[in-house]
Formats: structure tokens, sequence, C-alpha cells
């Protein structure tokens, strides 16, 4: 078992984050292809919507697993952490800007109405603004300017966006069903994990 995770652990050492960019914009890319060549049914614009939404919360569950995955198994997937947050953020950039300028039509009353009345628009828009500090402080210049505790302590807004995107999923259908469930269902998972006290290395010191 040690061997195989010192092996994956290899692999995703030589795996350029450029590469991870290129393949993670590519559900992007295809959705906008589709969008544009009228390939998403009787309502492209609210599949788009629907498509771009859930990639940005895989993308986000993707990048809260990292963590617990280490302390899990010890397979090491920090390098590709921040790829896999700004992919996230992309996503849930693309799927505002398609509800805001496809789908409202820039209607900014019918905007504003949704925005204090609607519960999973109020914890989607949590979401996005909770992500816009992280996206914005994402490289190691920000990193190095604010000291590591001080930027541990802002990017712990990563759990605020993860559950308001699960419950905003969750909210937004009108009955109970399997996915959203399961969604909020690894969303909580994973944030359980990290309340979980960590075993200290070295029993004697603690
Ligand atoms: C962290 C941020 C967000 C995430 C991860 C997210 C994710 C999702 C997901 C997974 C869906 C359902 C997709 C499906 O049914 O297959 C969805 C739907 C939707 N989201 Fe978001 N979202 C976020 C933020 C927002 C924001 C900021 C807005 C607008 C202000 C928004 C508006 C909507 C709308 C209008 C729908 C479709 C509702 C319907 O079916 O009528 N979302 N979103």
């Amino acid at each position: 078992m040690a061997a195989l995770v010192e092996r994956v652990n290899d692999a995703a050492r030589l795996v350029p984050r450029g590469a991870v960019y290129a393949l993670g914009l590519l559900p992007a890319v295809w959705i906008a292809f589709a969008l544009f060549t009228g390939r998403l049914g009787v309502d492209p614009v609210l599949e788009a919507e629907h498509r771009l939404g859930l990639t940005a919360l895989q993308f986000l569950i993707a990048t809260l697993a990292v963590t617990p995955l280490m302390r899990l198994t010890g397979i090491k997937l920090i390098r590709l952490r921040r790829p896999l947050g700004l992919l996230a953020f992309t996503y849930v950039v693309l799927h505002f800007l398609v509800w805001l300028v496809l789908d409202m039509q820039l209607f900014w009353a019918q905007i504003a109405e949704d925005l204090v009345k609607r519960w999973y628009i109020i914890l989607g828009m949590a979401g996005l603004l909770a992500m816009l500090p992280l996206a914005w402080t994402s490289r190691d210049a920000a990193l190095r300017r604010m000291g590591g505790a001080a930027w541990r302590r802002l990017h712990r807004l990563t759990y605020l966006a993860a559950a308001a995107a699960a419950l905003h999923y969750l909210m937004l259908a009108k009955t109970l069903t399997l996915e959203p469930l399961l969604y909020a269902g690894a969303v909580f998972g994973l944030l359980a994990v990290r309340a979980i006290p960590r075993r200290p290395r070295n029993p004697a010191r603690a």
C-alpha cells in the first residue's frame, strides 16, 4: 500500500499545473460550443447554467478533498489544490454570468427581487462572495504578504463557500432528490473529516 501511495505521489509531482487548467476548462469549452450550436435541448440557457453550476460544485468538492485525502491515505495532491480551487471559481463566475446575462437578461428589477427573495439565490451569492477573496489571494505573492497563519485563516472561507453551494443546490429542488443529497453528503462529510482533531506526530512532545 505504501509503495502504491508513493507511486501516486511521484506521478502527481510530474503533472504540470497548466495541464490541470487546460483539462479543467474543457467542460466549459464544450458547454459554450453546445450552447451556441443548439445541442443543449429545449432550454439551452438553463441547461448551460445547470452544467456550469454542477461542474463548479464538483471542482469545489475536489478542492476540499485534497487535505482529507492526504490525512487519510497519504496521497499528496497539495500542488493541485490551487488549480482545482481556481477552476471552481471560474465555473462559479461563468454560472453566475449565464444567470445574469442570458437567463435574467440584465433585467435589474427581477435580479434584485431574486437576490432578496429566493433563498437559494442568496446562498449561491454567499458562495460566490466567499470565493472572491480566495481567488484574489491565491497567488504565492499574497501568501508571502499576508503570512501563512493569516492566509490559512482567510482560506477557511472555502468551507463557507462549499457549505453555501451545497445548500444552494439542496434548496433549489422543489422536492428532495438523490443527487443534491449526495453532493451535500460529500461536502459536509469532507468538512466533518477536517473537524476530527489531528493525532500529534510525536505523542511524547504533545
Ligand atoms: C459557490 C457558488 C455556486 C455553486 C457551486 C452553484 C451550483 C449550482 C448547482 C449545482 C446548481 C444545480 C444544477 C443542476 O440542477 O443540475 C445550480 C443551479 C442554479 N444556480 Fe447556482 N451555484 C452557485 C452560485 C450561484 C449564484 C451566485 C447564482 C446567482 C446569483 C446562482 C444561480 C443559480 C440558478 C438560477 C440555478 C438554477 C435554478 C433552476 O433550476 O431554476 N448560483 N447552481
